[in-house]
């Protein structure tokens, strides 16, 4: 296990150095991404660009990047050096402490060569060791971040419903998060049509999963949704083979809420908290809902299902009513990979945030902010609500081209009763097709931060 100290020490230290005239040599002069070794001093010189517009991220993106090179390198142990960059002290640890705790992210598990972290000890000055406290809880919450990234990254062969369901229960097996799983037999039982239609065409059986943390006295719960397609192919909508096979990744919102619920749990927060994941696969077989079929909703709203690629919605349609129903939570935040729109509007920068309740919302972005995690509001005027109407149904799953995320935003809306509540599409953030910033390619863990923070704010 990698080891944290607030110690002096004779390990090499980092020395982070602006570009300036005054380096300039023949390997070294500052610029962002040169990394320096020099034994006549025992330091690490990483380069981090002109002090001219320098900001704490871009110390702490050159620091993420460098690190990682250096943990690939076979590094075992390195020292961060005094705060002198006119950042609060506090405030430099935890960002230092976020990009050593994230170099140390691999996903080989498909690999048969494995190359293992040999990384141990991380260093800071001691007179830093009053933020200690602070720095080992962030580090539970990128831990957790790390969960969420394997399950996304992990392929629908292995994550499918029913193993989706035990990663939950084992993820928070020790935690006293209580994890309930429904078959599908309960699920029909309950009425979760919406739900079990979306994963009618699939050969892997629907599971309903409900994580009760309950450590908050007699308030009434916060609530996370994710979705949960362990698959989404389109169904008889088929989605182009380029679109397809990163959707492995369609239940990034699931696994982000289960991510969360370890790190508030682990830390043990005072709070309740309740997340819900209905996990279905949108498979196409002769017996997969077809564009054009009408359904009933738990919530007893009928749904026409112009298109079988527009499934997220409506499995979140039950997801979130069973929720309101049965919990009445203070607040429900439902995380998506919910449209290719956002994507375009966002792209994988931000996440796009649709809402009922502006103070909600606003708790959100507060949240987000002292994550460093970005997300956009997105306008919710009534016309938009037009878009889901059905000649025939009570609603329709499709809003059509126009403005597509805040449609199918406001469509999970109509499921929500009056509970306050915030939409985030996490189609863009949740999965990168490039590495940004301290996120790397593919799984990024996004938002569990986020939902931490969210939950340890509303204590
Ligand atoms: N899972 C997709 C959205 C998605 C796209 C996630 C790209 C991640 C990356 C979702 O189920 C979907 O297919 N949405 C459709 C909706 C449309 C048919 C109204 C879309 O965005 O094309
Ligand atoms: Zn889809
Ligand atoms: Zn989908």
């Amino acid at each position: 296990m990698v080891k944290y100290k607030f110690k002096d020490t004779d390990a090499t230290k980092l020395q982070f150095v602006y570009e300036s005239e005054n380096n300039k040599g023949i390997l070294f002069s500052g610029k962002v991404g040169e990394i320096l070794p020099d034994t006549s001093d025992n330091t690490i010189k990483i380069g981090i660009g002109k002090e001219e517009g320098f900001c704490k991220f871009k110390l702490q993106e050159n620091a993420y990047k460098a690190i990682k090179k250096l943990v690939a390198d076979g590094i075992k142990e390195l020292a961060f050096p005094e705060n002198t960059f006119g950042i609060e002290d506090k405030e430099y640890v935890l960002l230092m402490t976020e990009a050593m705790a994230r170099s140390l992210y691999v996903f080989d598990k498909y690999k048969s060569e494995k190359k293992p972290v040999e990384f141990e000890t991380a260093f800071f000055p001691t007179e830093y060791e009053e933020y200690s406290k602070e720095a080992e809880e962030l580090r539970t919450v990128i831990k957790s971040s790390f969960v969420t990234r394997d399950l996304v990254n992990t392929r629908s062969n292995e994550i499918y419903p029913e193993t989706l369901a035990e990663a939950a229960k084992e993820t928070l097996k020790d935690t006293d998060v209580k994890v309930s799983i429904y078959d599908y037999q309960q699920i029909k039982d309950m009425g979760m049509n919406a739900l079990l239609s979306v994963g009618q065409g699939s050969e892997r059986e629907a599971r309903f999963i409900v994580m009760e943390y309950m450590n908050g006295g007699d308030e009434k719960p916060l609530a996370f949704v994710g979705k949960g397609l362990t698959y989404d192919t389109g169904g008889y909508s088929l989605k182009p083979s380029d679109f397809m096979d990163t959707m492995f990744s369609d239940m990034a919102g699931s696994a982000t809420v289960i991510g969360a619920m370890r790190a508030i749990a682990t830390n043990k927060l005072d709070v309740n908290v309740v997340a819900v994941v209905g996990a279905v696969e949108n498979c196409i077989s002769g017996k997969a809902i077809k564009p054009g079929d009408i359904i009933e909703s738990l919530s007893g709203k009928t749904i026409e299902i112009s298109n079988t690629d527009a499934e997220g919605r409506v499995t979140l349609a039950d997801t979130v009513y069973y929720t309101v129903d049965k919990y009445e939570p203070r607040m429900l935040v439902d995380l998506a990979t919910l449209t290719g729109a956002c994507l375009i509007a966002l792209g994988e920068t931000y996440t796009g945030a649709v809402t009922n309740n502006q103070e909600a919302m606003n708790k959100v972005l507060n949240a987000a902010k002292v994550s460093n995690e970005k997300i956009w509001q997105l306008p919710t005027d009534d016309v938009f609500k037009e878009y889901n109407k059905s000649e025939v149904a009570d609603i329709n799953n499709t809003g059509g081209r126009l403005a597509g995320t805040i449609s199918a935003g406001l469509f999970i809306g109509e499921f929500v009763k009056n509970t306050p509540w915030v939409h985030l599409d996490i189609a863009g953030t949740a999965f990168l097709s490039k590495e940004q910033g301290i996120y790397d390619k593919n799984a990024s863990g996004v938002l569990v931060k986020t939902l931490y923070n969210l939950a340890k704010e509303n204590n």
